[in-house]
């Protein structure tokens, strides 16, 4: 679809666009057959996830020594990106900092709304489009579900839009975060995802990480799923219908113990009580649902342990020193994901694969 047909084809009014499936919606976030803005998960397939890690392998290859980190430095270093983070991010906000800076893009930030003219009464909607004015990238992270997707739509209905990528939105998605952790199990089994069973554990209801890769899971043969969760921290009934849709079995528990001793990867989450309206999360005891020392025994000998992180008591400190805890490299993985990412939307990805 070229530009124009796009811009007379998208869905004017934002509620009804928002309403529509995300199949129909993906042609208005890609360009070229490719990933343009990135906001949902199910906009990475399989062959796009295997190039993205090979172009990730590729990066992070060239750039150990001075002269293939100045090559990577030099392939975008005439564009710019706006980093808009309005809700707290250590790792999100560091890791694509630093992806933009290995590929040369020069960045600029908001991380507080005090500090731009949304305090003088410009609507989110009117600040977000002036960074379209001054860069060629925005990558961000918003508290309110569907805010990412919002901007990149209307982005897409101006006449200078710029890719959008979301580093997590509300309690919904967050796509890039879904991207590093299937690199991560992609690196640590050699490659090999498929028939593998993934244990998630803690606030499945309200974590985006878990949302984001459960469709993720897609990609992959004969995985299976294990949520392990408090019942009022469920996973959601949406994700639940499309691992049915796409017959992906699945099973729900509170026995953590028993959960984990079946999976190849056991992901730990935070409870996100950013999102609590009344306290809810204060009534409930996830004590036995963290991941103490004595775990370490009855989980597989090959199995990883992840965790998007920030963790509180989820993981005792004391597991870090197994080898099968891979939280700190999947941190580091996501630095070089969210490269080979914007190295893709921007199509100077062949040109990393063919470096020598
Ligand atoms: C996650 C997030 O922000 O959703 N963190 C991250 O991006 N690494 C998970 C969390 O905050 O619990």
């Amino acid at each position: 679809m070229d530009r124009t047909s796009l811009m007379t084809g998208i869905e004017k009014n934002w509620e009804k666009f928002l309403s529509m499936p995300v199949s129909e919606k993906l042609p208005f976030f890609s360009r070229d057959s490719k990933i343009y803005d990135c906001l949902f998960a199910q906009q990475f397939d399989r062959a796009s996830l295997s190039h993205i890690f090979s172009v990730a392998d590729t990066l992070r290859t060239i750039t150990k020594n001075k002269e293939g980190m100045d090559f990577a430095g030099s392939l975008l270093s005439h564009k710019r990106a706006m980093l808009y983070f309005v809700q707290p991010s250590t790792r999100t906000f560091l890791s694509f900092l630093n992806a933009c800076h290995i590929l040369g893009i020069k960045t600029g930030e908001i991380r507080d709304t005090s500090t731009s003219s949304e305090l003088k009464g410009e609507t989110p909607e009117d600040t977000v489009r002036t960074f379209s004015s001054y860069v060629d990238m925005i990558i961000m992270r918003h508290p309110t579900p569907n805010f990412v997707e919002k901007t990149a739509w209307l982005m897409n209905r101006t006449n200078r839009p710029v890719p959008v990528i979301n580093g997590g939105s509300g309690k919904d998605q967050h796509p890039t975060q879904a991207l590093l952790d299937v690199y991560t199990l992609h690196k640590s089994f050699s490659g090999e995802i498929d028939n593998k069973t993934i244990a998630m554990v803690g606030d499945l209801k309200r974590g985006r990480t878990v949302r984001s890769l459960s469709y993720l899971m897609k990609n992959y043969k004969n995985i299976k799923l294990i949520f392990i969760s408090p019942k009022e921290f469920a996973m959601e009934k949406d994700i639940l219908d499309f691992l049915k849709k796409h017959n992906i079995p699945f099973y729900e528990t509170d026995n953590f113990r028993e959960g984990i001793a079946q999976a190849d990867a056991v992901y730990m989450t935070r409870i996100q009580d950013e999102h609590d309206k009344n306290k809810e999360s204060a009534g409930v005891d996830i004590s036995s649902f963290e991941f103490k020392t004595e775990h370490l025994n009855i989980i597989k000998k090959n199995a990883v342990i992840m965790h998007p992180l920030p963790r509180r008591s989820e993981i005792d400190p004391l597991v870090d020193e197994d080898p099968r805890a891979v939280y700190w490299r999947q941190e580091r993985n996501g630095m070089w994901a969210r490269a080979a990412l914007i190295s893709h939307i921007f199509s100077v990805d062949g040109q990393i694969l063919k470096h020598k």
